[in-house]
């Protein structure tokens, strides 16, 4: 299991723990590139790039605007513009300091400029811990569409400090609780069973759920890395939930954490599952109780819900008009590639207003 690799076994190096930032000195003395860049927002440079900034040798730090209206090529342009300013040659390395924007986004522009230099990740948020530093999906958002533009590009090493998780507000932590939730419910229902429940701030020390929710997610990116079978199953909430996402974010003053939207899109499919006799409804109860525990109802109303399942149509896993969802077979295994129609996409989420 990878949670049980001593940290300078795994290469490239994916390292959780309080020994993560020693680590990443130790990285950057052997790797000595050329120039280091440090990619921030304006939350984690003022948060956390305290505590990274002693672990680093000389180098150049360039914060961008936090949040997901800023996941775009136009931060891409002031990202790649910083490099090129400073004259970034072929073995610069990006160390990209933040949560899942910072991650996608900085993975982006590392992958493209002068067609590729060395990116790290110090993620900083729950959600950025246990997925989006994982696996190498890197891209920004689109016209509206999420991740609708972008690469795989492993970064180099992964160093993840759960220390930084104390700078984040509560609605960060559920959002990452959400990727820990779809991680077990499509993977591993004894990990399913034993998740925290309830107020989250209670628990005091993530790292074990960090390293058993990473070696869920990396076991299943080992067997298809560029998503053309078993990673689908990463995917469980996120038809209806990159949906929800869109949809909200292009509304002024209604945009939701990505993991809201997820935790609804979660309860919408967990529903179609019972629905196609795939789960029981005993199942279906027990995730709808996890999962009402931990989000807030989402802010849609019945009149909406045509407009947000319309946008299911644009998902990456979709092939031509039909849209391809993950759904569970029972809790802890989940199911990819299930055609779905628009109809039953609009019957979940109206199911999530009762
Ligand atoms: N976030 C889903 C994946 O990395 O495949």
């Amino acid at each position: 299991m990878l949670s049980s690799l001593a940290p300078r076994l795994t290469n490239p190096p994916l390292i959780i723990g309080p020994e993560a930032l020693p680590a990443l000195a130790d990285f950057l003395h052997e790797a000595a590139p050329s120039r280091l860049f440090v990619l921030a927002d304006a939350n984690t440079a003022r948060l956390c790039y305290p505590r990274l900034a002693p672990h680093l040798p000389a180098h150049e730090l360039l914060s961008v605007p936090a949040g997901e209206a800023h996941k775009t090529l136009a931060t891409c342009g002031v990202v790649w513009s910083f490099l090129t300013e400073n004259q970034a040659d072929r073995r610069a390395t990006l160390l990209c300091l933040g949560g899942g924007v910072i991650t996608d986004l900085g993975g982006f522009c590392a992958a493209t400029y002068k067609r590729g230099i060395q990116c790290l990740s110090v993620p900083t948020s729950l959600l950025a811990q246990v997925d989006a530093a994982v696996g190498g999906k890197t891209g920004v958002d689109f016209q509206g569409f999420k991740n609708h533009i972008g690469a795989f590009q492993e970064p180099a090493g992964v160093f993840m400090d759960p220390a930084f998780l104390a700078t984040l507000p509560g609605a960060e932590v559920r959002s990452g609780f959400a990727e820990v939730v779809k991680h077990t419910l499509v993977a591993d229902a004894g990990a399913f069973a034993a998740l925290p429940t309830g107020e989250l701030s209670a628990v005091t020390d993530w790292t074990p759920i960090i390293r058993h929710a990473v070696a869920l997610k990396a076991g299943i990116v080992a067997q298809d890395p560029r998503e053309a079978g078993p990673r689908k199953l990463l995917n469980f909430g996120h038809t209806v939930g990159h949906a929800l996402e869109s949809y909200l974010l292009a509304q002024p003053g209604r945009a939701v954490t990505h993991g809201a939207a997820v935790g609804a899109g979660m309860r919408a499919e967990t529903w179609l599952s019972w629905q196609r006799g795939l789960l029981s409804e005993a199942e279906f109860e027990t995730v709808r109780r996890t999962l009402d525990a931990v989000f807030e109802p989402l802010l849609y109303a019945a009149d909406e819900v045509e407009a947000i399942a319309a946008l299911a149509l644009q998902d990456k896993k979709n092939e031509g008009d039909v849209i391809n969802c993950t759904l569970l077979r029972g809790i802890g295994q989940g199911v990819y590639d299930q055609p779905v129609s628009l109809a039953e996409i609009c019957a979940a989420l109206r199911n999530n207003l009762l």
